[in-house]
């Protein structure tokens, strides 16, 4: 008998973690290899985030905090909620945990029960699917195109709720796809939500200060305040504050959920760590000027990779308006044969063949439920995008 739990069979290691440990075989055993599979800034923390971090060391924060973080924390994010989202959640209606990725686990495994349906819009975040399988849910996936831009439609969020569906997950803007829902768009989907009181929405706002050309970021609570006692609006400091490394993330919704979610993790990491909470409390009451600073050098290189990639052959790219992703379709590709005499059949044939003929590191979009795309992440220098687009420009003419 194997000492593993049957729950494991149903869940595969994040294909986007798997990149990263080939990346890094491949660089050991001497190959040049781009990689522009990173989810994270490769902008440092800046440095009154980081001398916070030291200071709170020094007056000795180094202990044991309250599970749902630090007091001070919880009114920082309070009044972040407020001031960029105009919502009202009290400090004993927010949550910290080890990161966005465990705010979302913590809301699943407190709320779903076998059989319990959660729908997902595909392409989505790897993680989703595979958090509620775990949790004894089962996804529901929606899928969206991309000439809807990615966005889900009314009708088909209608036909996707069943009496069993307990949750819907909005991600905007999108990892895999940089879509974002303007306020317009939002409206649409909370309008049917309204419709369906026995839904919750669990809306992943983790890209909201990463965004492009004047767009404009809503999250559904404040779009409609009628789904504000049942929404969880979840956020975090890894991307906009470039502090993955720090593991913290947060959430607001009603008081019950929080204190569901706080349970479970009381008995689970019981708090991420304290001196990563006293480094976020200047990150959201300092400056925020660094922000705009980033986002200008990222959508110099979304454009610069968004042309690059239109002008290989068998590639189309949309511009997105968020996140540091592009999700560029290959149906172009697919069915052409390489050098060596392999037949592309698939998106992960197409990225296997970037990464052995050129040494390009992407992610297959069948990882990200939706294909035949794949998902570049341009969290990297001008140079770096500028040789993997002329290397995937040089992949692509030599398909027949
Ligand atoms: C859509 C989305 N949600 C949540 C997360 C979790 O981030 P963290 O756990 O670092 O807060 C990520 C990270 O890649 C993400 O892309």
């Amino acid at each position: 008998m194997s000492i593993l739990a049957s729950r494991l069979a149903r869940i595969k290691p994040s294909p986007t973690n798997a990149l990263t440990g080939l990346v890094v075989e491949l660089k050991a055993q001497g190959r040049d290899i781009i990689s522009l599979g990173a989810g994270e800034p490769d902008f440092d923390t800046p440095e009154n985030i980081k001398d916070a971090a030291v200071r709170a060391m020094r007056r000795g924060e180094t202990k044991y905090t309250p599970v749902p973080g630090t007091p001070e924390l919880r009114k920082a994010i309070s009044a972040k909620f407020k001031r960029e989202n105009r919502l009202e959640y009290s400090p004993d209606q927010i949550t910290v945990g080890c990161g966005g990725k465990q705010v979302l686990y913590n809301a699943l495994m407190a709320t779903l029960d076998e059989g319990d349906e959660v729908i997902i819009p595909a392409p989505y975040w790897v993680s989703y699917p595979d958090m509620v399988l775990l949790a004894d849910g089962t996804p529901v996936i929606v899928p969206t195109s991309e000439t809807d831009g990615f966005k889900l439609r009314a009708k088909d969020i209608e036909a996707a709720i069943t009496p069993k569906t307990k949750w819907i997950m909005l991600n905007s803007p999108s990892n895999p796809t940089g879509a974002a829902y303007s306020k317009a768009e939002l409206k649409a989907v909370t309008d049917v939500l309204t419709r369906h009181p026995h839904v919750w929405v669990l809306t992943d706002d983790i890209y909201e200060h990463v965004i492009y050309d004047d767009f404009v970021f809503a999250t559904p609570a404040e779009i409609e305040p009628s789904l504000y006692a049942r929404t969880l609006t979840v956020n975090g400091m890894s991307k906009a504050y470039c502090m993955t490394g720090w593991r913290v993330g947060y959430a607001g919704g009603p008081i019950e959920l929080i204190r569901a979610m706080n349970m479970v993790q009381s008995q689970s990491s019981t708090h991420t760590s304290s001196i990563s909470q006293a480094a976020s409390v200047e990150a959201l009451n300092g400056p925020q000027d660094f922000i705009p600073e980033h986002n200008r050098r990222f959508k110099e290189r979304r454009d610069l990779i968004v042309a690059m990639l239109n002008q290989s052959r068998g590639i189309t790219c949309r511009t997105p308006e968020g996140a540091f992703y592009v999700y560029p379709c290959c149906q172009g590709v697919i069915g052409k044969t390489t050098p060596e005499g392999k037949t592309i059949a698939t998106d992960t044939d197409f990225v296997t063949y970037l990464l052995e003929s050129e040494g390009v590191a992407v992610v297959q979009g069948t990882a990200f439920g939706l294909a035949p795309y794949f998902r570049i992440s341009y969290a990297t220098s001008n140079e770096a995008l500028e040789e993997a687009g002329r290397r995937i420009q040089r992949a692509c003419a030599a398909l027949r």
